[in-house]
């Protein structure tokens, strides 16, 4: 295939040599270098470096590495809401508006464990300036809540997104660095979905109380746990990755390309 396209411009250029012949003083003389320029290994453009993928990697790396999942998997849920049981000085319930039905249903816990841990595809946005940069952390997992109440086991998926914000900041010394800005969740970015779809109805009730509590529990929970980790990542990135990044953020350059 390359060779027949190849033929065919080398074609061309000659066609396009005589023409050049033809209507041009001979002083131009371009037949010789023309042919002789022509590459019979032609250089691939270089492919620019795809700094977003490798900074989406460095960062998804660092967080497995940092032992993510495992932190997930040892979340101390169980603990958390029984303290939350133990003294919702009315702040569960003035969150749920009954607090007769909440403290009961906590201290009825029996277990809590998280399975299933994962961290989905990271998501970089560059905002409009090109100055800041959003990576999104989508996390997974299940949680399996054993209650005094019930006899079964409730399994709930769970997905949240931690958001980074990435910047650049001058030291005293007048030098930049990457550094996390704000590291959050968004309110919307927890979802929290009974696994067993067939439970019957007083169930669900349970899980809509338990879902309220969790809200206010697990996402500061999780960010906790996981913003120290990105930026303990940011201080060990690649230099060049890191150079590259930081010049691209001074000067408001984009190298997130949403497809
Ligand atoms: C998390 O972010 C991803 C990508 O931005 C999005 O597709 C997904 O719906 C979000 N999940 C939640 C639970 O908000």
């Amino acid at each position: 295939m390359f060779q027949i396209g190849g033929l065919i411009v080398f074609c061309g250029l000659l066609a396009q040599t005589n023409a050049l012949l033809e209507g041009l003083p001979l002083s131009l003389g371009p037949a010789v270098p023309l042919t002789r320029s022509l590459p019979l290994n032609p250089v691939l453009p270089s492919i620019p470096t795809d700094l977003a993928g490798s900074l989406t990697s460095a960062l998804t790396n660092g967080l497995l590495s940092g032992d993510l999942l495992g932190i997930l998997k040892n979340l101390p849920l169980l603990d958390i809401l029984k303290a939350r049981g133990d003294n919702s000085g009315g702040l569960v319930g003035g969150l749920l508006g009954r607090v007769t039905s909440v403290v009961p249903l906590l201290n009825n816990l029996i277990e809590v464990t998280v399975t299933d841990p994962q961290l989905l595809e990271l998501d970089l946005v560059q905002t409009p300036d090109g100055h800041h940069l959003y990576v999104t952390i989508p996390l997974g997992l299940v949680l399996n809540v054993k209650m005094a109440l019930i006899r079964s086991l409730l399994r709930l998926d769970v997905k949240l997104n931690i958001t980074a914000e990435l910047l650049t900041a001058k030291d005293e010394q007048g030098k930049t660095h990457l550094i996390l800005g704000d590291c959050t969740h968004f309110p919307d970015s927890l979802k929290i979905s009974l696994l067993d779809r067939n439970a019957p109805l007083p169930v669900q009730s349970l899980v809509d109380s338990l879902t309220g509590i969790l809200v206010n529990v697990l996402p500061e929970l999780v960010r906790g746990k996981v913003c120290p980790l990105v930026n303990g990542i940011l201080g060990s990135l690649d230099v060049t990755l890191l150079y590259d990044i930081t010049h691209k953020l001074i000067h408001g350059l984009e190298f997130v390309i949403k497809v």
